[in-house]
């Protein structure tokens, strides 16, 4: 998959954001309607709680205030609105033209749907169209699986959960951040994880992570060598937070340590397309990723997707 043209107009990250419902369900209160413990939840997922409320636009617009606050844009300034969600409030019209109304923005929105993978999709895209002209982009994951979670299977209803990332994504001078980027995608494993209109999660959970691991370091293998990288020379990995067993594995077949995962699935549980920005927010807030650093993202999803992209924060120089 493609390193970035040598010629395209380059962006970066400017601001960052995030937001989670205030609703915290414990696995202690799960345990009480499901057949399940706190210690299996941690020892199989690493999940320890999650947060379950509010609506897709909701929690898109509130991390979306956050990101352009941090970036210092105004509203007006935004040339596109790119959202990623799998659980969009109506079927019509797209989410993002309700965020794009209570954000003021005067610009094209849209919905992207490629499950988990999404965010990944999203600012590929995004920078896509930086390339072509667009100067700033708002671009956001955002999830509420809890909507169409079985809260009686507990072979999902310990995973799922809600919450949104932003970033305001910037055209810069020079070479830009995105060193290489991958998206795959392999539709003929739908059934392992689907949910039909109206309908809850199913999922094949043991064939859905064995396939996870492989994918996620697929795809990221190709950023790599596609940005002229090693994985020894990775700063930061920011991987989808679905199973903490599922990054370990990953990390591992990659070569990344584990210290430089970035993790929040142990209190956010896993939140879909949000999960990488959620994970990356924070590791910004934490003041781990510096100029210059290289930012590996890496996600899979249903469909089954995958997508990774391989980051020099800052941009290059
Ligand atoms: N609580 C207690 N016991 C449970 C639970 C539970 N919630 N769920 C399953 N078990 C039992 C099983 O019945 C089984 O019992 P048995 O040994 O008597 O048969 C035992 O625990 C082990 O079950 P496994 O399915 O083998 O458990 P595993 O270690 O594979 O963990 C899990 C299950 C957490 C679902 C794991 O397979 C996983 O994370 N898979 C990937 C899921 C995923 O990433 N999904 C998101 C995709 S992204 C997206 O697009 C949303």
């Amino acid at each position: 998959m493609p390193a970035t043209s040598p010629g395209a107009r380059g962006a970066t990250i400017t601001g960052w954001g995030s937001a989670l419902p205030s609703k915290v369900v414990t696995n202690a209160d799960l345990a009480r309607t499901l057949d399940t413990s706190d210690e299996w939840i941690k020892e199989r997922s690493g999940i320890a709680e999650r947060r379950v409320g509010g609506s897709t636009a909701e929690l898109s617009i509130e991390s979306a205030r956050r990101a352009l606050a941090k970036s210092g844009v105004d509203p007006s300034e935004i040339d596109a609105l790119v959202l990623s969600t799998t659980t969009p409030d109506r079927t019509v019209p797209a989410t993002s033209a309700r965020v794009q109304n209570a954000l003021a923005l005067t610009c094209g929105a849209f919905d992207v749907n490629a499950a988990c993978s999404g965010f990944v999709y999203a600012l590929t895209v995004a920078h896509g169209l930086i390339a072509i002209g667009a100067r700033k982009v708002l671009v956001i994951g955002t999830d509420t699986l809890s909507r169409i979670t079985d809260w009686t299977d507990r072979n999902t209803a310990v995973l799922f959960a809600d919450g949104s990332g932003a970033v305001v994504l910037e055209a810069c001078d020079g070479p830009g951040q995105l060193l290489a980027w991958d998206i795959d995608s392999d539709g003929s494993a739908e059934e392992l994880l689907y949910s039909d209109i109206g309908g809850h999660i199913h999922m094949e959970g043991k064939e859905v992570f064995r396939r996870a691991v492989r994918i996620m370091v697929d795809s990221a293998q190709k950023s790599l060598t596609a940005a002229g990288v090693s994985a020894e020379n990775i700063s930061l990995v920011v991987p989808h937070q679905a199973n903490i067993r599922i990054i370990e594995a990953a990390c591992e077949r990659l070569g990344i340590p584990m210290e430089r995962a970035a993790t929040v699935l142990r209190y956010t549980g896993n939140t879909s397309s949000a999960s990488i920005p959620l994970a990356l927010v924070d590791a910004l807030d934490a003041g781990r990723v510096h100029a210059g650093d290289l930012v590996l993202l890496v996600g899979f999803g249903a469909g089954m997707t995958a997508g990774s992209a391989v980051l020099r924060w800052g941009g290059s120089t």
